[in-house]
């Protein structure tokens, strides 16, 4: 089929995992290792907010790490948005940057971005390149402490009107690197099919919800993204 209108495409830490950040949910992912409710809940920064700071500081400096760099599937969405005659949506679940640092023009961080805080008083929005612990004060109201911008596991996810007004509309919903876990994100599909978009899964495996796709392309980011991609912009020719 050739399709030319709007794109969604959905993101998760599978595309970044051979860039060098971990998953979550692999045997070697980061939820392996420490537990979600001690360092990603509302009430695990209320409880011990030196032990949330620290484990967003090491993620942050992992991340400016000089070897962390975008790869071959970033770009290729990069491509995909520049050279798509319609609409491309990019919705991360991911706090890096690789796809800004891949030339994505604005991807939409619907769990935050590790690279920004927020202030506990003023609510404002700042650059975080460094250590949040122990806190500088908001750079906007000069009175708050600050909190990593990251969405925790019972806060809402961010920009939720202008993804799901993209799902009503797209034509292709192609889900890349994610399990499928965690909600709203993992329902993306339904409304993507509701809409009577085709829906495409990329993934290591099959993810949890792979059976609502329509098709499925299984390996690693690096090769099937770009290959999808070419196959998408062939179809214009
Ligand atoms: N290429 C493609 N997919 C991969 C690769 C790879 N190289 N490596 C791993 N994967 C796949 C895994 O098979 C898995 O299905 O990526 C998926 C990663 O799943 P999760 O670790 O659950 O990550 P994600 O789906 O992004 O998690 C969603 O959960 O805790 C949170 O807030 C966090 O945004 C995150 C959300």
């Amino acid at each position: 089929m050739v399709e030319s209108g709007p794109i969604v495409v959905l993101t998760g830490a599978g595309i970044s995992r051979e860039s060098g950040l971990h998953t979550f949910r692999d045997a070697d992912g980061i939820w392996a290792t420490v537990r979600i409710e001690d360092v990603a809940t509302p009430e695990a920064f209320a409880r011990d907010p030196a032990r949330v700071q620290a484990f967003y500081d090491a993620r942050r400096r992992g991340l400016l790490d000089p070897a962390i760099q975008p790869n071959a599937a970033h770009r290729a969405l990069a491509r995909l948005e520049a050279e798509w005659p319609a609409p491309v949506l990019l919705v991360t679940q991911n706090i890096d940057d690789l796809h800004e640092r891949a030339g994505s023009r604005a991807p939409l961080h619907m769990h935050g971005e590790i690279l920004k805080a927020r202030c506990l008083a003023c609510r404002a929005v700042s650059p975080a390149p460094g250590d949040l612990a122990p806190g500088p004060a908001c750079p906007g109201c000069g009175r708050g402490p600050l909190r990593p911008h990251v969405v925790w596991f019972g806060e809402m996810p961010l920009e939720m009107d202008r993804i799901e007004a993209a799902l009503d509309a797209c034509a292709l919903f192609v889900s890349i690197g994610t399990s499928g876990n965690v909600y709203p994100a993992a329902g993306f599909v339904e409304l993507a099919l509701a809409a009577g978009a085709r829906t495409v899964e990329l993934n290591l495996e099959r993810s949890l919800g792979a059976a609502r796709f329509d098709e499925g392309r299984y390996g690693p980011a690096s090769v099937v993204v770009p290959a999808f991609v070419d196959e998408l912009l062939a179809g214009l020719e």
